[in-house]
């Protein structure tokens, strides 16, 4: 890619497909060509630190080290942390996995675990088939984890290869929990006369039918594909353990501010994880950028006078309609102040001389237009950032349209997404 190109689409085109970039179908990931022509355009080599603050499914990460390019991932999301470290697998494993499946599964079979009276997989399952998946799960641990198998496991330790055993039971319960709603990031809890029960046989079956559907050969990997070190762990974008200054370049995607709870959008994986829906679920969604429940203390507008955001939280406090000055303030103030700490804190772990490539998209409250790549640029700015690029897509399918109940006030309004990219 030349220096003023502009770099491939972020969007990833479909969800389905095979290769590592399609083993979790990620529907807020971004293009695993897109990290590719950005690592080009930005030189970036084996001498550079790459940081994504929200790592998703670990497109960045997993393009990074494939590129010889040492990088750093956070997601405050377990269920992801698990997801972008699977997709670190070294290829040339592939030929043991089928006969480690195996494994795992005669241990899940013979294992004698205490009969709990329920498990958060009960929400889809019932009671036996639930006791049945964490059989599983139990068995990819003590097979390949180790430790204390009755807590819930700690995802940022874990191997790239006992994460990708994980993944594909992600797959499985997903698959097998039920009728999504018309909301395709959602998975409705079952009633309990409506609640999936699979036999052994049925189970085994799914995890090979997915092991089988799972293909390594893409995103430009070859055998010995990897090739730099990749560190994934769970840390929220506001608080990061890295030192100051220790960041060449920033590649990252925020959540948007459609109102898409991450959280429960990806509650069968966390269940999967022996996440229970109680006070651990609650303080998640609520740490989350683009989170429907704000943070208790984020009432407080910490916004530079006069700066795009400032006026938009204005605007919005005072629109006539409904819960505007309640409600939807304090969620659009929660979003917003929560992304301005973030970026704070990249202006502190990013060199001077280094730079952050932000995807944004904009959307609307009522007829107000929520241009977030014009805040992601002010609140730069307000950290000694400037502006050096930026590249705008038309979004033909966004998130917006998924969520249809976002969908009535902007009329025939298409999103634009926008590549920015900010130099300290
Ligand atoms: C748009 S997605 C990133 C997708 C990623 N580029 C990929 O290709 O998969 C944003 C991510 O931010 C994570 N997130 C939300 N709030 C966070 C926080 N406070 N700290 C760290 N990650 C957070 C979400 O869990 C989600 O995975």
């Amino acid at each position: 890619m030349s220096s003023s190109a502009a770099p491939a689409n972020p969007k990833l085109h479909s969800v389905s497909g095979t290769g590592r970039s399609h083993w979790y179908p990620y529907y807020a990931g971004y293009s695993p060509d897109f990290v590719a022509d950005l690592i080009s355009h930005l030189q970036l080599d084996s001498k550079s630190t790459v940081l994504d603050p929200w790592n998703g499914s670990g497109t960045t990460t997993s393009i990074c080290s494939i590129k010889g390019v040492p990088s750093i991932g956070f997601d405050i999301n377990p269920s992801m942390v698990v997801v972008s470290r699977a997709r670190l697998v070294a290829a040339h494993t592939s030929a043991s996995l089928e006969p480690l499946l195996q494994k795992i599964l005669a241990v899940s079979k013979a294992m004698r675990r205490p009969k709990l009276a329920s498990d958060p997989l009960c929400s889809w399952y019932t009671l036996t088939t639930a006791r049945r998946l964490r059989s599983v799960e139990s068995a990819i641990r003590s097979i390949l984890v180790g430790g204390d198998t009755s807590s819930v496991v700690d995802v940022s330790n874990l191997s790239s290869l006992a994460a990708f055993y994980y993944v594909l039971l992600f797959r499985v319960t997903r698959r097998l929990a039920g009728k999504s709603t018309t909301n395709p990031t959602w998975i409705k809890v079952n009633a309990e006369d409506n609640r999936v029960s699979l036999t052994w046989e049925q189970i085994e079956f799914a995890l090979s039918v997915e092991l089988n559907d799972i293909g390594f050969y893409d995103d430009g990997s070859t055998e010995d594909g990897l090739q730099a070190s990749a560190i994934v762990k769970v840390g929220d974008s506001r608080a990061q353990s890295l030192k100051d200054s220790s960041v060449d370049a920033v590649i990252t995607s925020p959540p948007y501010c459609t109102r898409i709870d991450y959280a429960v959008a990806t509650r069968v994986e966390l269940a999967v994880l022996n996440y229970s829906n109680g006070s651990d679920f609650e303080s998640l969604r609520r740490s989350m950028l683009g989170t429907t429940l704000s943070e208790a203390h984020s009432g407080q507008s910490e916004f530079r006078v006069g700066s795009f955001v400032s006026t938009l939280l204005e605007a919005i406090k005072k629109h006539p309609s409904k819960a505007s000055a309640g409600y939807y303030y304090l969620t659009y103030n929660d979003y917003f102040n929560k992304l301005r700490r973030s970026i704070c804190e990249l202006g502190r772990v990013i060199r001077k001389g280094g730079s952050a490539t932000f995807v944004v998209q904009d959307s609307h409250y009522k007829e107000l237009h929520v241009d977030l790549a014009l805040v992601v640029e002010q609140l730069f700015q307000d950290c000694g950032f400037r502006l050096e690029m930026k590249w705008d897509y038309p979004v033909l399918r966004s998130l917006r349209q998924i969520n249809s109940g976002s969908r009535s006030h902007s009329g025939k309004w298409l999103p634009t997404e926008s590549v920015l990219i900010l130099r300290k």
